[in-house]
């Protein structure tokens, strides 16, 4: 990993550790990491999650791919060396929120591996890779924005599954295939992952 631009910094830790944090908050703090093809349904299944744990009173809250480019990478676009950038700092805001305590929830296409790797060692214990995965025909037949159909007739260069490669998870913590399941039930594998990792109580 790249070394700091500064020198001459020091690394100030706070005083509540992540132990303290989890027994007041009553959870302890993750990132969920969804990755997957346009189309795939991580927006969907990121916010059916966040809002199922926010009803049980669990700190959660979803970095979506769309709004981080409009804001925070809002100079960033689609070369792999962008998309790295792009990752790279949402892994690093993620680490954050985990740090806080939070259930945070990243869904973005996040396609390369090395990049994905970068953003786990960030916060090896902390890390969930959650491979949405209905394969490539069903995320193309849904195409919820339009894209795999300009991306088809070559009005999008570099487009993940078509024009881009998209390295599929070797060994994520969960595989939900969002072909097979409804919304609801993808949810729920989610959150009986979440329940049987200890990160939340029995709900
Ligand atoms: N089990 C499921 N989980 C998630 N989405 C589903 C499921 N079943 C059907 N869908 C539908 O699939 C579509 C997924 O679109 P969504 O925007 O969530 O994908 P995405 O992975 O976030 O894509 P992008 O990378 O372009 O942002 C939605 O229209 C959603 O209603
Ligand atoms: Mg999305």
């Amino acid at each position: 990993m790249a070394e700091p631009k500064a020198s001459n910094l020091t690394w100030h830790p706070g005083h509540v550790d992540a132990e303290r944090r989890a027994a007041l908050l009553g959870h302890r703090a993750a990132c969920l990491w969804f990755t997957g093809l346009s189309g795939s349904g991580k927006s969907t299944l990121s916010r059916a999650v966040e809002s199922a744990l926010v009803e049980r009173g669990v700190q959660a809250y979803v970095l979506d791919g769309d709004n981080v480019r409009m804001g925070l990478n809002r100079d960033l676009g689609f070369a792999a060396a962008d998309r790295g950038e792009n990752i790279r700092r949402i892994g690093e805001v993620a680490r954050l929120f985990v740090d806080s305590g939070t259930l945070v929830l990243t869904a973005f296409i996040s396609p390369y591996r090395a990049d994905r790797a970068a953003a786990r060692a960030l916060m090896p214990e902390s890390f969930v890779e959650v491979f949405v995965d209905p394969g490539l025909d069903v995320a193309e037949a849904r195409d919820p924005k339009g894209l795999y159909k300009r991306a088809r007739a070559g009005e999008i260069q570099g487009f993940t599954g078509i024009s881009a490669p998209y390295e599929a998870p070797e060994s994520p913590e969960l595989r939900v295939d969002t072909g097979a399941l409804s919304i609801e039930a993808s949810a729920d594998a989610v959150l009986s992952y979440l329940q049987t990792q200890g990160h939340i109580p029995a709900g």
